[in-house]
Parts: C-alpha cells; sequence; structure tokens
C-alpha cells in the first residue's frame, strides 16, 4: 500500500501530495531550513556541483516545490531553467521568490506532473529532481517520462532521504525523524500530517542501491550513489 499523507481520506496519492504542499507551502521554505539546520542548502550545492563538467544549458527541475533547486542550478550558468510541480501553492511561493530575485527570465516555473511531462522527447541537457521522487505516485512512470525528456548523453541527478544504517546515526535519526521533527512541523505548517508523512515516505522509499536499480530498468546507465551526511540523504547520477 502506498503511504500517503492523510490516510483517512480517498483521494489519490498525488492529489493528497499536491493537496499536502499546498497546505504547507508558506511555511515549508523555513522548515526545511530550519529542520534540517540548513544542511538541505549545502545537498543541494552539491548535487548541483556533479553537473559541472557537464555545462548542461537546458534544465529541467521536476518537483521544483519553491524552486530552490532550480536556483542552484543557475550556478551552471544555464540558457533556461524549467521547473514543474503539481502543486499550485509550493509554485505560486516559488513564482513570488524568482520576481523578487529577478530570476523569472530565465526560471519558468511551470504546472506538470512528472509522470506525464508536457515536453518533447530528448529536450533537456539535464533533469535534476530534489526531494521529490518520493513522492511520486508511480515512482517507475515518473522515472522513465524524466528519462524520455532528457537527450542522449544527458545527466540526471536526483536528491533524495535515505536511511542511515549505522550506530549510532541510524538511532539518533530514527528519534529525530519520528518523535522531534513532527511535533515542530505540525506546529509551524498546523498540518495535521506532513511532517508524520515525511519519516513514512522516507521508510517505504527504495533508497541505495535499489534505487540504482530502478534507474537502470527504465534505462539510464553509468548510475552511481552518493550518500551524504551519514546516509540521511543520498545524491543519484544517471545518464540517458
Ligand atoms: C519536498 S518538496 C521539494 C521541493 C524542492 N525540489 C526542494 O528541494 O525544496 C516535493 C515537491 O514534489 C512535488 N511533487 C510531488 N509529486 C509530483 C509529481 N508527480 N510531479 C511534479 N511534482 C510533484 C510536490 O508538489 C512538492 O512541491
Amino acid at each position: 500500500m502506498a503511504v500517503v499523507p492523510y490516510k483517512e481520506n480517498q483521494a489519490s496519492k498525488k492529489e493528497q501530495v499536491a493537496e499536502m504542499f499546498n497546505n504547507i507551502s508558506h511555511k515549508y521554505d523555513f522548515l526545511n531550513h530550519f529542520l534540517s539546520l540548513g544542511i538541505d542548502i549545502l545537498w543541494r550545492k552539491k548535487a548541483i556541483r556533479m553537473l559541472k563538467p557537464h555545462q548542461p544549458k537546458q534544465i529541467l527541475d521536476i518537483a521544483t516545490g519553491t524552486g530552490d533547486f532550480a536556483i542552484e542550478a543557475l550556478a551552471l550558468n544555464p540558457d533556461r531553467v524549467v521547473g514543474v510541480d503539481i502543486s499550485a501553492g509550493m509554485l505560486e511561493i516559488g513564482k513570488q521568490k524568482m520576481e523578487k530575485k529577478g530570476l523569472d527570465h530565465i526560471i519558468d516555473m511551470q504546472m506538470g506532473d512528472s509522470e506525464k511531462l508536457l515536453f518533447e522527447d530528448n529536450t533537456f541537457d539535464a533533469v535534476i529532481v530534489s526531494f521529490g521522487v518520493r513522492n511520486f505516485e508511480n515512482l517507475k512512470q515518473g522515472l522513465s517520462d524524466m528519462h524520455r525528456v532528457l537527450r542522449p548523453g544527458g545527466k540526471v541527478v536526483i536528491v533524495e532521504f535515505s536511511q542511515p544504517r549505522t550506530f549510532p546515526m541510524k538511532q539518533l535519526y530514527n528519534f529525530y525523524f519520528k518523535s522531534i521533527l513532527p511535533v515542530i512541523g505540525k506546529m509551524v505548517s498546523k498540518d495535521q500530517s506532513a511532517y508524520t508523512y515525511l519519516p513514512e515516505s522516507v521508510a517505504a522509499f527504495p533508497d541505495g542501491e535499489r534505487f540504482l536499480n530502478i534507474l537502470g530498468e527504465v534505462g539510464f546507465n553509468k548510475t552511481e550513489c552518493k550518500p551524504l551526511t551519514f546516509g540521511i540523504s543520498s545524491i543519484y547520477i544517471g545518464q540517458k
């Protein structure tokens, strides 16, 4: 059974995920940086650095949310970054951010579903996703469509939470993720479930080798996994 934010709700995972991110969009950036002590910013920067040697000019940021990964991607000096997301609330905050920073001419924030991308085959030099794939309703479908819109030789870079497996990080992580984070998350975001869904969806996500296998199954090659900060997150890389 798929892990969903609102267990009592009959809506699909995709509808529930969009609703949840709409609900927390105003507090999302603050909670992200507060709950991770700012480490999420370093993780995104490191992931983008992996693309430096490839100098991608056309970049697609899937599950862009409020656009932080798209902004980091500007370090690569691209011609265009397109961000797509299914949450209108997250996109609205992202669009305001781009306008305020004067980046709306280079970062284009659009409504879009990773499982049904409205782009031609072989369009982008790089496809990037941070903390998005865990939320897909159909993971393989989302990854296949990312592969489709990537040009041959193009790179995919994905950052996602993973589970530390060694003592004492595993125990510390479990305590923080299951007991501290949901309480602060609920208090600040006022959403009953979002920060309970977070650890549950991380636990259900096929991280590490299992994720590399799925990337291979949908057609990516030269896949690699780079664990970050004791394995709390991982960067996955692949090529079309
Ligand atoms: C945790 S946020 C990550 C946002 C941003 N990438 C970041 O690093 O802060 C996850 C985002 O994934 C989006 N999302 C989930 N499923 C999606 C899908 N099928 N297609 C596009 N976006 C999706 C959600 O709406 C949400 O904005």
